[in-house]
């Protein structure tokens, strides 16, 4: 197939209608893409990403807990974006989701899956898939450690010429696995039942190689920042690396709006949203993110933990590495180190 001529794409979809079920109980209530990360939802994190590259439409696949994101993620004016809302009665997993928004793409497309942080410059991977002429390219990152992945294999011109499923040993040195951003032509979802479930890793990507198309697996040559914000663990992980600098535009801040009572203390890095309240001696920090209206009781201690909107922390309690749901009430002197703390 010959080359096209570049254009960065306009319209992005990002999948968004999954169960978030290794988040639970805290995606019970919070679709895992509202999660807040530093104060700020996991989504917008994307979001950002994409209106930096150029895009200006966001067809957002739901399912799951569609009205709670669109209740909370509206018209995307927030985001400069505009976002709009496909939904399945049925979950239609990858592949199946962005067909059923196959009709409201006009052009070539990223699409994302919806619980991922990190930074790379597209430009290098758009004028690659142009020239080469490819349906679809796969961003890859390489890994040290491959046995949790599925290894995607290039030859020399970086055409995908296989997928290889966990294994331990990558028979070609590359270590370079799916890192879930594709840019894709609408060509790329024709053979894509519709209205039923079909995967882009199981179904889709190995059938598109398989069928001689040209798909590209592109490695940048920096990507400083990638995470999948699947689990509890990369989840208190993503807030840890932000509120460090990972992301030069994410700053760790006290809104002007939060209050310290005289002795409180904040150990550097911590994010505190509006309307905090942190009482006497009590001491936050450091990688702790305070959600809006939180207090945190006197002589309480708090570090590497995400306190959701609305949540209170009793008196003299200590919680280190915990993530605590929205409007929970944390009894005075309650302990925990780990884990999620959650009364449903
Ligand atoms: P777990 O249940 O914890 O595995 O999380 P998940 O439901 O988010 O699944 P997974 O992390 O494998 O999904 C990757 C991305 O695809 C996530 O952004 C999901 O929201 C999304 N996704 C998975 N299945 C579907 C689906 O059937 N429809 C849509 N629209 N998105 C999906």
């Amino acid at each position: 197939m010959g080359g096209r001529p570049v254009a960065m794409p306009e319209q992005a979809v990002i999948l968004v209608g999954g169960l978030g079920t290794r988040l639970r109980p805290l995606t019970y209530r919070t679709p895992k893409a509202l999660l807040p990360v530093v104060n700020r939802p996991l989504i917008s994190y994307e979001l950002e990403w994409l209106r930096r590259a150029g895009v200006r439409q966001v067809l957002l696949a739901v399912g799951y807990q569609a009205d709670i994101l669109r209740g909370a993620l509206g018209q995307g004016s927030a985001w400069g974006l505009d976002l709009a809302y496909v939904e399945e009665e049925e979950p239609l997993d990858t592949a199946g989701a962005l067909k059923n928004c196959a009709a409201r793409l006009h052009g070539r497309f990223w699409a994302l899956n919806g619980d991922l942080i990190f930074d790379f410059d597209p430009a290098p991977m758009v004028r690659q898939h142009c020239q080469k002429g490819a349906v679809l390219s796969l961003t890859l990152r390489r890994v040290e450690d491959i046995s949790p992945f599925g290894l995607i294999l290039r030859d020399e011109c970086g055409q995908v010429t296989g997928f290889l499923e966990k294994v331990s040993e990558d028979p070609t040195g590359q270590r370079t696995v799916n890192a879930g951003v594709y840019l894709m032509e609408p060509e790329a979802l024709e053979s894509v039942p519709p209205g039923r479930p079909w995967s882009n890793e199981r179904n889709l990507f190995p059938g598109l190689v398989a069928s001689g198309a040209t798909v590209l697996g592109f490695l940048p040559e920096t990507m400083p920042y990638w995470l999948d914000v699947g689990r509890l663990d990369t989840y208190l992980q993503a807030n840890r690396d932000l509120l460090s600098g990972a992301l030069p535009w994410v700053r760790a801040e006290t809104a002007a709006g939060a209050s310290l009572e005289p002795g409180a203390r904040i150990i550097p890095p911590c994010s505190l949203a509006e309307g905090v309240i942190v009482r006497a001696g009590a001491q936050v920090g450091p990688f702790v993110s305070l959600g809006a209206g939180v207090e945190v009781g006197e002589r309480a201690r708090l570090r590497e933990t995400v306190v959701l909107a609305g949540a209170k922390i009793g008196r003299q309690a200590q919680l280190s590495e915990v993530v605590i749901a929205p409007e929970e009430a944390v009894p005075p002197d309650y302990q925990q180190q780990g884990g999620v703390v959650f009364s449903g």
